[in-house]
């Protein structure tokens, strides 16, 4: 499958190549959050639902029109139609659950459910999606298991996520079935409960400096 045909929030995200997952309550933390993403280079986030106020960081972030954003942690039809509504453009799942994956089918939603097994691939595949995410990547063979999967599985991209660090950002770069790559390394809880803005865009620079250097998939 070519970038090209994918739904066009996904296949900003194969532009972009990376995807910083970020779990936010404070949603005063929002805006100097996506400063720090814009500035180095990076205009997407995840926002894990994981958090009594994650959807009203969401609807700052979304409201802006600057950034592409998306929900995780989408574990039901609920999550699901909270997050269309407060703004997320893609939905992001740590598993494949048959109602979630049906309700985004039907309503046209660029849903990444969670997979490590090719079954759920296939079922992910069966219900419509372009992409699946592998979660959590290093406990389930990191990228040699995705490099197992591009021979049977050739029409399916990946966003690995879960344990992906910026010294192993390379070796997921670098598999054509990889469409980009996600993770919590680009802002640390602690980072974000202390104001290390700085510390942020220079992670998140760096990583946009490593993308750049490997030839993204066509
Ligand atoms: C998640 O859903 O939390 C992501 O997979 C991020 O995992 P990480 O914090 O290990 O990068």
């Amino acid at each position: 499958m070519s970038a090209n045909n994918l739904s066009s929030p996904l296949a900003e995200l194969a532009r972009l190549r990376l995807l910083p997952i970020l779990t936010l309550n404070d949603p005063a933390l929002a805006g100097p959050l996506a400063q720090a993403l814009l500035n180095g280079g990076l205009p997407c986030v995840e926002l894990t639902l994981r958090t009594p106020r994650a959807l009203e960081s969401v609807k700052v972030l979304a409201s802006r029109g600057d950034l592409l954003v998306g929900a995780g942690t989408i574990r039901t039809v609920e999550n699901a139609r909270a997050a269309v509504e407060a703004g997320a453009k893609f939905l992001v799942s740590p598993a494949c659950v048959p109602d979630v994956l049906a309700w985004c089918r039907d309503n046209g939603v660029p849903l990444t459910p969670g997979c490590v097994t090719p079954s759920e691939i296939e079922l992910a595949i069966a219900h419509g999606c372009e992409v699946v995410k592998f979660f959590p990547a290093s406990n389930f063979g990191g990228p040699s298991t995705l490099k197992a999967y591009a021979a049977p599985l050739p029409n399916v991209r990946f966003i690995p996520t879960g344990g992906i660090s910026q010294k192993t950002l390379p070796e997921y770069l670098a598999l054509k079935n990889v469409l980009a790559v996600g993770g919590g390394w680009f802002a640390p809880a602690d980072d974000l409960q202390n104001n290390r803005f700085s510390e942020i865009e220079q992670r998140v620079r760096t990583a946009v400096e490593i993308a750049a250097t490997i030839s993204s998939i066509s």
